[in-house]
């Protein structure tokens, strides 16, 4: 299945680790419809790792845990559905998942099977325990067919951290998403972290397949799985609005159910949802301000002409940040300039002849949808 946005949704791992049912599953599928988030565009409500039991049944076929999901998988596919959904769920290509659960290897054909009979829409292919003479581009390959000849769309979201070179082979394999860096954790080093990574990787996003920077951690304030020590606002601001800029899928990590207005503001900021969600679907670039990689300028060209323009200060102290217009192909002789507002605040760029600019606290970023208008 060919999804040419990046996909968005809901994950349970971030804060549910192996602490999942049915139960909140359903609660979290009924605040994903009223809260207004699907009709964001959040669709996929995704069951990550140890959902089964520890062993196949007698025929080979993964065993969804009765304890956790009593009604088994195509009940919670169909409460799932019945809320406007889409429903994902979670493999391996190894012998087993990261937690120790069946994986798909030399099962891929049957599991794909099996996910299709429950009516799932999305699975997470993750890389643990993979067989150490089979090169992974072949494990994805596989599951890629697998799920082509299942007899549903189920979109492929590879999740094997940009090991082993994954970028160059993963778009063969037919998946939409591909996770290119390690597991994130809720913490502003590891924010910083994945989005000093994209600066080699970024060039491999792509329409169809995306480059995953991982699940959302905002909104967890350091509860759950990934908790630790949690992030400020102003950081999941900046967090959300470099996942934006870099065409990254969205997947919300946090407890939904406890959801702050803040947490909802920011998830479903409309500026960055349409920078997010752009059709034109072009590369991301970034230029580093001074040279330094603390201070990346990320910009994205949109489908009607807009310019989307970021400055984010990833430093410990205040900055400012400024790039000549011509950098961003607008020719300030030619009487052409950039006119906009700052996605969070609302704010009017500030350009002063050629250049734009922005004054930035430690850990904040501006983001601007931009028009290219004449000079008056
Ligand atoms: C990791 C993966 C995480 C999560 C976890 C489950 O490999 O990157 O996103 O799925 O496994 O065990």
């Amino acid at each position: 299945m060919i999804k040419l946005t990046p996909p968005m949704g809901w994950n349970s791992w971030n804060t549910f680790g192996e602490n999942i049912n049915e139960k909140m599953i359903f609660e979290t599928a009924d605040v994903m419809a009223e809260s207004g988030l699907r009709d964001k565009g959040y669709e996929y409500l995704v069951i990550d790792d140890c959902w089964s039991l520890r062993e196949r049944d007698e025929n080979g076929r993964l065993v969804p845990d009765p304890e956790k999901f009593p009604h088994g998988m195509k009940a919670v596919a169909d409460y799932v559905h019945s809320k406007g959904l889409k429903f994902g769920m979670y493999s391996c290509a190894g012998n087993m998942t990261c937690a120790g659960y069946p994986g798909s290897y030399e099962h891929e054909f049957v599991d794909a099977e099996t996910f299709a009979s429950w009516d799932v829409d999305f699975l997470k292919y993750d890389y643990c325990y993979h067989s150490p003479i089979l090169h992974g581009k072949y494990l994805y390959r596989r599951m890629g067919l697998a799920l082509e000849n299942c007899g549903r769309d189920i979109l492929f979201s590879a999740c094997s951290w940009g090991a082993d070179e994954t970028h160059e082979w993963i778009k063969e394999t037919g998946a939409s998403m591909w996770r290119s860096t390690g597991d994130i954790f809720d913490t502003w080093d590891s924010v910083k972290d994945l989005v000093a990574q994209q600066e080699k990787l970024h060039p491999y996003n792509g329409v169809g397949c995306f480059n995953d920077m991982d699940m959302l951690i905002v909104g967890m304030k350091g509860r759950g799985h990934v908790g630790l020590k949690g992030c400020t606002d102003e950081e999941y601001k900046l967090h959300f609005a470099a996942w934006c800029l870099l065409e990254s899928p969205l997947m919300i990590g946090c407890d939904i159910r406890e959801m702050t207005e803040e947490t909802k503001a920011i998830l479903t900021n409309p500026t960055l949802l349409s920078i997010d969600q752009d059709a034109r679907c072009n590369r991301p670039y970034i230029l580093k301000f001074g040279g330094n990689n603390d201070y990346p300028i990320i910009v994205r060209n949109l489908e009607n002409g807009d310019v989307a323009l970021g400055f984010f200060n990833l430093s410990d102290s205040p900055a400012n940040l400024w790039v000549p217009s011509d950098d961003l192909g607008v020719p300030f002789l030619q009487g052409k300039r950039l006119e906009g507002t700052e996605a969070y605040t609302g704010k009017r760029i500030n350009a002063v002849n050629a250049t734009l600019s922005a004054s930035l606290e430690p850990h904040t970023c501006e983001v601007y949808r931009l028009k290219i208008t004449e000079l008056p």
